[in-house]
C-alpha cells in the first residue's frame, strides 16, 4: 500500500509588529466612563521599573517597531516620563504620548519635547467644560487640556485631538472639530466608543442613537471637505450599528501589540478579557519570544481558528472576522463570528441591545475606578 506521509501544517513566519503600545501605568486622575483600561487595574507598586520599561522599549527597536504610544492610564502620573520618552528617541523608535494633559507643565511640555518626542495626542470630552468635566469627572480638566494644547503646539510638535464620542456628547463634534482647529491641531480623531470594559458597564449611558451616527458621519464628510489642508479628521464609527465588524488591529498579532504596566505582553488591550489565553511578561520572556512563539499571540493570526460563516466568507481577509474580544464578551466564544456582522446569528440580538441601550434615558455613568475615585491608588500630585 502506498502511504502518504501527511505534511506537517506549515505556520507563515509573521511580519514583525510595527507599533507597541505602552501602557505605562493604569494611574489616572480621570474618571472616563468608557476607559479602555480593564476592570482591573495594575497598582503602582506593581508597575515595571524605568529600567524594565528601556529595556522593553530597546528590544521593540530591535524587533521592528517603528511606532511607540506612551500611553496610561495617564502617562504622565509616572515621574520618569522624560527619562522613558528620550531613552525610546535614542533607540529610533517614532514616539506618540497619548494623554489627558493632566499631570503636564509648560516646563514638563519642553522637556518632553527636548527629549525627542514626536507627536502628542491630547483627549478632550466634550466642547464645553461643563460636558468635558462631567464626563471625565474632573473638575478642571478641561481649562487644563486647553492650556497643554497651547503648550505642545508652542513647542513645534505635532498635535492630534482624540475626541471620543458617545451619545452625550456626539451633538458636540461640531464643535470639537472646530476647538481642533483653534487649539492648531494638525489632525482630530473622532472615535465613538468601544464597548469592552468600563465602556460596557456604560452602555446605556453612552451608546449612541443610529440617527446621531448617520448625522456624525454626514458632519464628518462634510468637514473634510471643508477642512481639507487644515485638519485630518479620522473616524472611528460606531460599529455596533454597522453591517461588518472592524478589523481589530488590523488582525490579531499581525501588527502591533500592548504592553500592560506590569509587563504583559498582549495582542490587544482587552485581551486578558479572554480567560482561555495565557499571557507573559517581559520578565518571563524576550519580546520576540512573546510575539513570535508564544501561544496567546499564535491562536487568532491566519484563518486556520476561525469558524462559519468567516471561514468561508469572502470578507475573512478584510475584517479578519472582526474583535475577538468583542465575541468573547457578546457570545462567549473568541473564535466566534464578532457579532456586529449581519451574518453572526447572533447580530439581531446585538442590534436590539443596542437599540435598547441607545433609547434609554439613562444619564448618570460608573466612572473608572468606581466610587472610590478614578486613581487606583491615589498616588499621585497634580500641581502646576
Ligand atoms: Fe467578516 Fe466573518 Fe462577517 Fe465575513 S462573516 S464579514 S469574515 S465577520
Ligand atoms: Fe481584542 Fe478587538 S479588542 S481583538
Amino acid at each position: 500500500m502506498n502511504m502518504v506521509a501527511k505534511a506537517p501544517v506549515m505556520r507563515v513566519r509573521p511580519s514583525p509588529p510595527i507599533a507597541m503600545l505602552a501602557e505605562l501605568t493604569h494611574r489616572c486622575p480621570l474618571g472616563c466612563p468608557y476607559c479602555s483600561n480593564p476592570l482591573e487595574l495594575v497598582k503602582g507598586q506593581d508597575e515595571l521599573s524605568a529600567a524594565e520599561w528601556i529595556d522593553t522599549f530597546r528590544q521593540a527597536a530591535e524587533l521592528g517597531v517603528l511606532h511607540l504610544h506612551l500611553s496610561g492610564g495617564e502617562p504622565a502620573a509616572r515621574r520618569d516620563l522624560t527619562e522613558l520618552t528620550k531613552a525610546a528617541a535614542d533607540f529610533g523608535l517614532y514616539t506618540n504620548l497619548i494623554t489627558s494633559g493632566i499631570g503636564l507643565t509648560e516646563k514638563r511640555v519642553t522637556e518632553l519635547a527636548d527629549a525627542g518626542l514626536d507627536h502628542v495626542q491630547l483627549s478632550i470630552q466634550g466642547s464645553t467644560e461643563a460636558m468635558a468635566d462631567r464626563v471625565g469627572n474632573y473638575r478642571g480638566g478641561y481649562a487644563r487640556k486647553m492650556a497643554v494644547a497651547g503648550w505642545v503646539t508652542a513647542t513645534g510638535v505635532p498635535l492630534t485631538v482624540n475626541a471620543v464620542c458617545h451619545k452625550q456628547n456626539m451633538d458636540q463634534i461640531g464643535d470639537m472639530l472646530d476647538l481642533a482647529v483653534r487649539l492648531g491641531a494638525r489632525r482630530i480623531e473622532v472615535a465613538t466608543v468601544q464597548f469592552h470594559g468600563w465602556a460596557e458597564k456604560n452602555r446605556a449611558a453612552l451608546m449612541p442613537t443610529r440617527e446621531q451616527v448617520e448625522c456624525t458621519t454626514a458632519l464628518v464628510e462634510d468637514a473634510r471637505k471643508r477642512l481639507e489642508g487644515v485638519l485630518v479628521i479620522d473616524y472611528v464609527v460606531a460599529d455596533h450599528h454597522a453591517r461588518y465588524p472592524k478589523a481589530c488591529m488590523g488582525g490579531w498579532g499581525s501588527s502591533g501589540l500592548n504592553v500592560t504596566p506590569s509587563g504583559r505582553v498582549l495582542p490587544c488591550h482587552a485581551a486578558e478579557s479572554i480567560p482561555s489565553l495565557e499571557f507573559q511578561t517581559i520578565r518571563d520572556a524576550s519580546l520576540s519570544q512573546i510575539w513570535y512563539d508564544s501561544s496567546a499571540f499564535n491562536s487568532y493570526r491566519g484563518d486556520d481558528w476561525m469558524q462559519e460563516p468567516c471561514r468561508s466568507c469572502a470578507r475573512k481577509h478584510i475584517d479578519h472576522g472582526g474583535c475577538r474580544c468583542q465575541a468573547m464578551a457578546l457570545v462567549g466564544d473568541a473564535a466566534a463570528t464578532d457579532p456586529v456582522c449581519v451574518f453572526s446569528p447572533h447580530h439581531a440580538a446585538l442590534a436590539q441591545q443596542a437599540g435598547r441601550d441607545a433609547a434609554s434615558r439613562q444619564t448618570d455613568f460608573v466612572y473608572r475606578g468606581g466610587a472610590g475615585g478614578a486613581c487606583p491608588d491615589r498616588c499621585m500630585e497634580y500641581s502646576a
